[in-house]
């Protein structure tokens, strides 16, 4: 059977298979300790839900403008001139299924064969392939954990050739939860202003679950007619079932980005929407909450992971994840993660996905017991693979 070519560039997750053999050790009545879910394990809000379920009351269950509902593109615009002081207007939002579609859009609207996109590594795993898809080729900027896995501003100048049309920049970051500073995102923003075929789009998805003293900053501020923003309401409000997110920019993209988006998906769910719509508008105290649990979750996995001998882990600032390196092992990420699972029952996610083989991905949006519990696992798995070593 012949398949589309478009197929052959881009690789199936490869989180799938440790995914695979949790939920059969599950199956078999094997206690799991799980950290491998890139979502929050809160319920969405009451509030949220209970506005959803207004919506679908009222028969907000046709179809809708498919570029979303023109109260929720004013609430997003509102959100971020309150709390970041970025100024847009409506007609520069379209409100997409999730962050991903956003981000896919925009690919899809803005590259061609033969460009190039550059892309910090490690990397959300859909980056590089949604590139592939359109045709693209993407560029990776390696980092280490001694550099909190951040790029320099040298890395990226030297990267940049006449072929380069965009930089993706996701800051807090997954996987690493690595957060640029102020000082840092204008550096970067300062390298692209002497490029300026170069687009940059921002996905900031996790910018509300921040640690201070790290702050948010969004390199829309530098760039402010070159930044595509994305963002979405699965990640700060415990929304990722709903699949509501949003592109926010230049007018002419976020027009193309509706065509497209007309013919393929058309609008997001219309009752999710007033969901999302209630999330921005109603109290946010829902947001500082799960931050405050996420921020104590941190520094409990923290504690385990950076006392553990054949480990270097850099305390991340933002997002829910942290991001061993795990090279002293002498072990691949997979072989890591495959063994720790079947010994210790532990599930974390093989940093090859990530385009990291060195690093494991252990997200903390989990239960405190399990934290606990399942990282004692991951450090006496460690010690075990360290005393089997040559000395
Ligand atoms: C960095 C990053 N961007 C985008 C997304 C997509 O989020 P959504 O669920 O809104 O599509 C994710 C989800 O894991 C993510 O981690």
């Amino acid at each position: 059977m012949e398949l589309a070519h478009r197929l052959d560039q881009i690789t199936p997750s490869l989180t799938l298979s440790i995914a695979q053999q949790a939920s059969e050790l599950r199956r078999q009545g094997i206690k799991v300790w799980d950290f491998s879910a890139g979502e929050p394990d809160f319920d969405t809000p009451l509030p949220i839900k209970e506005a959803a379920m207004r919506a679908l009351q009222a028969g907000k269950t046709k179809y809708g403008p498919v570029a979303g509902i023109p109260e929720l593109k004013q609430a997003i615009t509102d959100r971020l001139r309150q709390d970041y002081n970025l100024h847009y207007s409506p007609d520069q939002v379209i409100v997409t299924n999730g962050g991903k579609q956003a981000l896919y859009n925009l690919m899809m609207c803005l590259l061609n064969p033969g460009e190039e996109v550059i892309i910090p590594s490690p990397y959300w795993v859909s980056y590089p392939e949604m590139v592939r898809l359109a045709g693209a080729e993407p560029i990776f900027l390696p980092t280490t954990w001694e550099r909190d896995y951040k790029i320099t501003p040298l890395q990226l100048a030297e990267a940049i050739t006449p072929r380069t049309r965009l930089f993706v920049f996701n800051s807090p970051a997954n996987p690493t939860g690595s957060v640029y500073s102020p000082t840092e995102v204008a550096a970067l923003a300062q390298v692209l202003e002497n490029h300026p075929q170069v687009w940059v789009v921002a996905d900031e998805i996790y910018s509300q679950i921040i640690y201070p003293p790290a702050v948010h900053c969004s390199i829309a501020h530098y760039l402010p007619d070159r930044t595509l923003l994305v963002s979405g309401f699965a990640k700060a409000y415990a929304m990722t079932g709903w699949r509501v997110g949003y592109l926010v920019g230049n007018r002419e993209i976020i027009k193309a980005t509706a065509k497209l988006q007309g013919h393929s998906t058309s609008n997001v769910c219309t009752f999710a929407q007033y969901g999302a719509l209630q999330a921005l508008t109603g109290d946010q105290g829902c947001v500082a909450e799960m931050r405050q649990a996420y921020a104590e979750r941190r520094h409990l996995a923290y504690k385990f992971l950076s006392t553990t001998a054949g480990l270097h882990c850099p305390l991340p600032q933002g997002a829910f994840y942290l991001f061993p390196d795990i090279s002293q092992t002498g072990l691949s990420s997979l072989e890591f993660c495959e063994r720790l699972l079947r010994e210790k029952q532990v599930a974390l996610v093989p940093g090859i996905a990530f385009g990291a083989d060195q690093c494991v991905r252990l997200s903390y949006a989990t239960d405190p017991t399990t934290i606990a519990e399942g990282c004692q696992r991951v450090q006496e798995f460690v010690a075990g693979l360290l005393a089997l070593q040559p000395q």
